[in-house]
């Protein structure tokens, strides 16, 4: 019997690294997984291997995300999970002192408004179940910072932190719990070239500038893909995890960082506190 039977997960991002191993896991665990990703060559091949749906979407897109929902509801009658894990860092996010008005609004799109877009469209289908589980990637520099700027992948990832704090307080009640994944440097298509990968072998090649690569993170360890899914963090999405918490998955900097469960009297101080 696996942890996640019966459930109904839509993972953004699934066609490669971090969303793609995570999408195997669950499906081991039991899961039905719909395979999400703008990439309509890996998407349906992993969405095979796993005996799930591939769903083409594009995440900063509001009716795209509208339609990825239907469709699942169409073909599995509900959804549980949210994994809310697509994202790009790319090469023209720099210093804030180069960095276009461009490329600071392309990625703020793909990697915070796709995640407001994803759980503003998600949330009512976990609220039919009576519940459910959002799991949201933010990464460790939006605790951190990054030793290369990339000056608007590291504000998103911030706001998806603070936007995933203040949604598991406001949906703590109706039973959906909000959680944030951070993870340290993960060998994947984005991060071809990270360092440090042991005796992984990329399957992307070279990325284009290693050396950015290379000095992004201030982390020595850089974890694969499908590690990452067996750390505790990922137990976030079985049913009895806590809600609220920012689990950061670094390779040696941090073990997990926590913040305590929230009980009921902990909810109520803190909406007294911020007069709700
Ligand atoms: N790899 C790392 O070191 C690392 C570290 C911290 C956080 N993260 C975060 O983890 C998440 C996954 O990263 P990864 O390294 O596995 O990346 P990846 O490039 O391997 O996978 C990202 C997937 O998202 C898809 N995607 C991109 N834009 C999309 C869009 N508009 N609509 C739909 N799909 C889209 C891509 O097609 C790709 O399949 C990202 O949010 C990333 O910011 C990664």
């Amino acid at each position: 019997m696996g942890r996640l039977d019966n459930k109904v997960a839509v993972i953004t991002g699934a066609a490669s690294g971090i969303g793609r191993a995570t999408a195997r896991k669950f499906a081991a665990e039991g899961a039905s997984v719909v395979v999400a990703d703008f990439d309509d060559v890996h998407g349906p091949e992993i969405a095979n291997e796993i005996n799930g749906l591939f769903v083409k979407v594009n995440v900063a897109d509001e009716k795209s995300v509208v339609a990825m929902y239907d469709k699942t509801h169409e073909v599995f009658g509900g959804i549980d999970i949210l994994f809310n894990n697509a994202g790009i860092s790319p090469a023209d996010d720099d210093s804030i002192l180069t960095t276009g008005l461009d490329a600071w609004k392309r990625v703020q799109d793909v990697n915070l408004t796709s995640v407001y877009l994803c759980c503003r469209f998600g949330i009512p289908h976990l609220q039919a179940r009576g519940g459910g589980s959002i799991i949201n990637t933010a990464s460790f520099v939006a605790v951190l910072g990054s030793a290369t700027s990339q000056i608007s992948y590291t504000a998103s990832k911030g706001g998806v932190l603070a936007m995933s704090r203040e949604l598991a307080m406001q949906f703590a009640r109706e039973k959906i719990r909000v959680n944030a994944l951070c993870p340290g440097s993960n060998c994947s298509r984005r991060t071809p070239s990270a360092p440090h990968a042991g005796s992984y072998t990329c399957p992307w090649g070279d990325s284009a500038n290693p050396k950015r690569s290379r000095t992004r993170s201030c982390s020595s360890r850089v974890m694969r893909p499908h590690s990452s899914p067996r750390r505790r963090s990922w137990s976030t999405a079985g049913s009895r995890a806590p809600t609220s918490r920012r689990c950061s998955l670094h390779g040696s900097l941090f073990g997990i960082a926590r913040t305590p469960p929230l009980s009921d009297d902990d909810l109520d101080g803190r909406r007294d506190r911020h007069g709700q």
